[in-house]
């Protein structure tokens, strides 16, 4: 696996995402068997970047990745987990709440990276620091970092933060250009700042799109394969794909190694 370094840390390219793993907005104890076959195969593939989010099947997702982790006898300090808490969390008092229930669920000492997953109307972001930051001194937290933050958001985190803003979570794939366009991928790569891609491959017509068809045979690997080779060949990009198919979680995974030449990656860039 290829890695990002940022600020003396090492972060895999390609790490796995949780939405829908346990459940969507409420657990559904019917997934719990997939589930855990997911995590349990994403580990043995040699995944250790996990991203999850107290809102997440409302935490039993966290739950499944400590019940994962300790079933397959992983080591807590082999992994990078992000969680995130949720916009009506945000204040003060509830910011270390909402820390301690995610740590509870996942039966974990600290969680990697915390994420403010969603800013707010009204949010007042210089107190969720002071929060979030005295999570960092207590040993809670490893590291900060928001998502879906424009870049005004983005520079008043910053402001706020004593520790280095590790990432941006947001949406960016071969259609989804957002964060490109509002200058948001350019500042991070600017300010040592990691874009963590989600819904990389969620889009219409991927699979039957002759241009990534085309590419993905030249290289013996799928098109969804391709979508992610395109996103983490960028400076400063990792990526968090979602998949319960075992054969998809591990095609995810081998994706980091495909190398496009420079032909193709623009070839991609253009494509939408
Ligand atoms: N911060 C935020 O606000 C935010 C918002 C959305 C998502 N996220 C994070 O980002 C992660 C990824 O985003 P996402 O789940 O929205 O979308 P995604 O990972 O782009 O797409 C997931 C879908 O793609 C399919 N898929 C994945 N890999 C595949 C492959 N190799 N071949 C064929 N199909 C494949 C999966 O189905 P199968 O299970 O059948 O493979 C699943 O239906 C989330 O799980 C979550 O952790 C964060």
């Amino acid at each position: 696996m290829k890695h990002e370094l940022v600020h003396g840390h090492s972060i895999p390219k390609i790490g796995f995402g949780m939405w829908r793993i346990g459940g969507d907005s409420f657990p559904d104890p019917k997934l719990d068997s997939t589930s855990l076959t997911a995590l349990r195969t994403a580990l043995e593939v040699g995944y250790t970047h996990f991203d999850t989010a107290e809102s997440y099947a409302a935490g039993h997702s966290e739950e499944l990745l400590g019940r994962a982790v300790r079933e397959t006898n992983t080591k807590r300090e082999s992994l990078f987990i992000t969680t995130k808490i949720s916009p009506e969390h945000l204040a003060y008092e509830q910011v270390f709440r909402s820390c301690e229930n995610s740590l509870r669920r996942l039966q974990m000492e600290y969680v990697d990276l915390y994420l403010i997953h969603w800013p707010r109307a009204g949010m007042k972001l210089e107190e969720t620091f002071r929060a979030l930051n005295k999570l960092v001194k207590d040993g809670k937290v490893k590291h900060l970092g928001v998502s879906n933050f424009n870049l005004t958001l983005l520079k008043q985190a910053q402001s706020f933060a004593e520790t280095p803003i590790l990432t941006n979570q947001v949406p960016y794939s071969l259609p989804t250009r957002t964060y490109v366009d509002n200058g948001v991928l350019e500042y991070c790569q600017q300010n040592d700042i990691l874009l963590t891609a989600y819904s990389p491959v969620k889009f219409r017509n991927l699979s039957s799109n002759k241009t990534l068809q085309s590419i993905a045979e030249a290289h013996a690997a799928t098109p969804y394969q391709i979508a992610l080779a395109w996103l983490v060949v960028q400076p400063r990009v990792i990526t968090i794909p979602m998949s319960s198919n075992l054969q998809h979680i591990r095609e995810n995974f081998e994706a980091a190694e495909i190398e496009l030449s420079e032909e193709e990656f623009k070839t991609l860039s253009d494509l939408y």
